[in-house]
């Protein structure tokens, strides 16, 4: 293989997700993929003490310093993954992109919509790929709905988390909510009409338990429940359609579709039970993450769109704001606000 074929990639933030990014980059250079893992960029001293060790690159403690080796021609890169928290998103992102770095930034895209709509000018401007971490988009068992849908109408997500004192410079619509937003944008493909919601903070200063009700333009409805306070771990959304109802658990990237036969919808329970049929396709497992990075690497080598686009990752976030929007409402209303402190 030549060496202009191979994709030199950088890991910015290597916290407990960017470790994730850093063992697949790895796993890929090993097996033969035409990638290598060039450098890491991590500001955290004690960290970035053992990262140089441990991967064997270059480990630089900003992306500036990173992108000044690149300008002198020391370091190589052709592509990065952000993997800072939440706030620190549109920094680095916008950095690589701007020095001509295409990037997989992780979810949510930014803190603000200004900052996501800025990122995407910014790709757009300097012909780059900006690809957002929704992995649930690459998860088998969502994958495996794409031939059923038939104009899903009522949705019910349940996402919750038991509490690590992780990304908590976010509430649990960024942190968590956000992946089930994107599945259910991606869906329904119809415009936002309503947004009803309550949240609350529990152990952290921000939202961390939170149940929505979204309604579209198309009529559908879609309930969301996410939660970082939770005693168990549940990742689970069901969509009914006409005559058919589907369950998606992507912990187990397992898919169940129940449907009735039209005709017998409406006779005798008996006839009913009888048009009835249970299915469970077989999915061939996969990692999400891993397969959201091949994707990506996919779309730096043929400059295709990313299966995630900086839209996608907008539309999300853009949601996810107006549920928060209305949280806080709806705390003023029912007088909640006056127990934050
Ligand atoms: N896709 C998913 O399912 C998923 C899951 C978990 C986290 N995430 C996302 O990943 C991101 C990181 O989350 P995490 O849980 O790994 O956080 P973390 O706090 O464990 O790690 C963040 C790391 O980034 C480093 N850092 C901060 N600013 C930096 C900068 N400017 N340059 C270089 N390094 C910097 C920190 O020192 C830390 O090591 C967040 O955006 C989070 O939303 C995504």
């Amino acid at each position: 293989m030549t060496e202009s074929a191979i994709q030199n990639v950088a890991v910015c933030g290597a916290g407990v997700f960017g470790l994730n990014h850093l063992r697949i980059y790895r796993a890929l250079q090993q097996s033969g993929s035409p990638v290598r893992l060039a450098a890491i960029i991590e500001t955290d001293v004690l960290r970035a003490g053992k990262l140089e060790q441990e991967w064997g690159v270059s480990v630089y403690r900003s992306v500036e310093a990173c992108l000044a080796d690149c300008r002198t021609g020391k370091l190589h890169l052709d592509a990065a993954s952000v993997c800072v928290p939440t706030n620190g998103h549109f920094q680095a992102a916008s950095a690589f992109l701007a020095a001509g770095i295409d990037v997989l930034v992780e979810k949510p895209l930014a803190a603000s919509l200004e900052e996501a709509t800025r990122l995407i000018e910014l790709a757009e401007q300097h012909q780059r790929i900006l690809q957002v971490g929704h992995l649930e988009r690459f998860n088998p068992a969502v994958t495996a709905t794409r031939g059923l849908l038939n104009g899903p109408m009522f949705f019910e997500a349940h996402r919750l988390s038991v509490f690590s004192p992780r990304s908590l410079d976010v509430d649990v619509v960024l942190d968590l909510m956000i992946h089930d937003l994107d599945i259910v944008l991606t869906l329904v493909q119809s415009p936002v009409s309503q947004v009803h919601a309550v949240g609350l903070p529990i152990l952290s200063r921000k939202v961390d338990i939170a149940n929505v009700r979204v309604e579209f333009e198309s009529g559908c409805v879609a309930n969301f429940t996410a939660s970082r306070v939770s005693t168990e771990r549940v990742r689970k959304l069901r969509f009914f359609q006409p005559h058919e109802y589907v369950s998606i658990d992507y912990a187990r990237q397992d898919l169940l579709v129940i449907n009735v036969a039209a005709k017998t919808a409406l006779a005798s329970a008996e006839a009913m039970a009888a048009g009835l049929s249970m299915q469970k396709p077989q999915i061939p497992q996969g990692e999400p993450l891993r397969l959201e990075i091949e994707s990506f690497l996919e779309c730096v080598r043929t400059r295709q769109r990313p299966e995630v686009s900086g839209e996608d990752g907008r539309a999300a976030l853009e949601l996810a704001l107006k549920i928060n929007a209305a949280i806080a409402e709806h705390s003023i209303r029912a007088g909640l606000d006056r127990y934050s402190s």
